[in-house]
């Protein structure tokens, strides 16, 4: 594993390996030396800061780029008036752009005040060869871009930025490359996210997702489960498997597996309290994996299961393929197996051509699913995916309206879902101290809901049983009923 490679066991006046993993620890030692010199310079070590815009993958995509910068030896802040700043950027929507374009113009006055601050662009927009083109002509002052198939790259891209003046680009198309065990800083010692697989095949007509994450890969088995006992022996308690669409997991593997029987595997990690996954395409959701959650003790009583549209006609043009029939099928079949599970979504609203009465089929789907909770986006236009070209995009004022009524009615249905629980006493993991109320301590259930209960830090990382005593909406409020 990787905290077993010593830096300074390697000679950095050697030719760079050409073996991935050695080649990165390579270019880490050295980074190492330019941190010592600036140290000595300085007489402090140097900052970095990692902000990190949209997926669960992209968390996850973070710790690997913080781990990385620990190792080298730099220092850890929030602030992005740091010595070196790196945005892991999202392009699944417009704004998601917008934002980091922003952001930008603030980290440009930083970086005057200190001249040798070094500002990174890495994740899915940099995927956008416009993006790129527009960085380049307007935003001078960013020292290093790469996208989202290289990322094991970083170590040596970071080298190569820090001994140059110049903007550093180098974005890759596609990959079939998945390097393993290289350094990580996780943000909660007690839980984790796993990628299992890479990459998204499905092409849903509004998504720039396979646009740029490159067709699917999954890891090996045996190095997913490697992964996760490395964990467990480090204390974790809770792993997120993460994909883009975990139920094709397997299929391009030398010897193919299901979803359901990783799953099966992972369960029999001894010291693995939790097991959660993220995220299920419905098309691929198969009675196996049903059956498998059933059964499980571990795998938690929550499922997401992006609706998107309750309009098959919509969902056809998606190209989503299920039916409105199939989807209500499948979650009343789950609902059956596993009463008391949570089912959660994503819904876009305003997807060019969708009728008023496309929209009432969605409303229609979330009053007979009652959503624990459900994602609620706006149509966005991605450059370069089917719908962008579609005719008929919808006015914004009718987007609008339809967006708010969507979300009223999804309000109210989780809140009275959520109700089901109140007064029921539940095992909680104990993530962190609650930041507004004072003495009290935040949890969450294994279906994936927050609960806030008087405690102490001590607490954090165990799980405990709760009672739920009072919900408000979106959480519950609780008590410890030993003490
Ligand atoms: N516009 C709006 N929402 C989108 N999503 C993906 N692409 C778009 C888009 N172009 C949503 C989907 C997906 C979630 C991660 O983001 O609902 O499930
Ligand atoms: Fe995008 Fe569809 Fe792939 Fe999800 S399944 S990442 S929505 S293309």
């Amino acid at each position: 594993m990787y905290n077993e490679i010593n830096l300074d066991k390697i000679d950095i006046n050697s030719k760079p390996p050409t073996e991935e993993q050695a080649r990165q620890y390579y270019f880490m030692a050295k980074c190492r030396e330019l941190v010592k010199e600036f140290e000595q310079k300085n007489g402090r070590l140097p900052s970095a800061c990692v902000a990190t815009f949209g997926c669960q993958m992209n968390a996850r995509d973070s710790e690997k780029l913080r781990g990385v910068l620990r190792e080298i030896g730099y220092v850890e802040t929030e602030s992005e008036d740091a010595d070196f700043v790196i945005y892991n950027t999202c392009t699944v929507r417009e704004n998601a752009n917008l934002k980091v374009y922003g952001r930008l113009g603030v980290l440009h006055g930083y970086k005057k005040k200190n001249p040798g601050m070094k500002i990174a662009l890495c994740g899915c927009m940099m995927q956008e060869p416009s993006v790129v083109e527009k960085l380049k002509k307007s935003y001078q002052f960013v020292d290093l871009i790469f996208g989202t198939h290289n990322i094991f790259k970083f170590a040596e891209l970071l080298w190569t930025t820090l001994v140059s003046d110049r903007m550093v680009i180098d974005i890759w198309k596609d990959t079939n490359q998945i390097v393993e065990d290289l350094p990580l800083e996780r943000k909660y010692p007690f839980k984790s996210g796993v990628n299992i697989m890479f990459g998204c095949n499905n092409f849903c007509s509004y998504c720039i997702v396979p646009y740029v994450r490159g067709r699917e890969r999954s890891r090996e088995a045996k190095d997913i489960i490697r992964e996760i006992e490395g964990l467990v022996a480090d204390g974790v308690m809770e792993v997120m498997l993460l994909g883009q669409n975990v139920n094709s997991y397997g299929k391009n593997l030398e010897e193919p597996m299901t979803f359901a029987q990783l799953l099966q595997e992972v369960e029999q990690i001894e010291g693995l309290e939790r097991i959660r996954f993220m995220t299920s395409h419905p098309k691929d959701l198969s009675d196996e994996l049903i059956e498998v959650m059933a059964k499980s003790k571990k795998i938690c009583r929550h499922l997401h299961l992006p609706l998107q549209s309750g309009s098959s006609a919509v969902l056809k043009v998606m190209n989503r393929r299920y039916t409105k029939e199939q989807y209500v099928e499948l979650a009343e079949k789950i609902r059956t197996a596993i009463p008391d599970i949570a089912l959660t979504t994503d819904i876009i609203v305003g997807f060019p051509g969708e009728t008023e009465e496309d929209f009432q089929e969605t409303l229609d789907v979330v009053r007979k699913v009652r959503y624990d909770s459900a994602f609620t986006f706006i149509y966005s236009k991605r450059t370069g995916t089917p719908a962008a070209s579609m005719a008929e995009q919808i006015p914004e004022d009718v987007v609008k309206d339809r967006f708010d009524r969507l979300l009223k009615e999804v309000q109210e249905i989780s809140k009275e879902m959520a109700e089901r629980f109140t007064g029921t006493e539940q095992m909680v993991l104990v993530e962190e101290p609650n930041r507004q109320m004072e003495g009290y301590m935040t949890g969450r259930l294994g279906n994936n809901h927050v609960v806030h209960f008087p405690g102490d830090v001590s607490l954090t990382g165990r799980i405990l049983k709760i009672r739920l005593d009072e919900c408000r909406g979106f959480y519950y409020m609780g008590t410890l009923p030993e003490i």
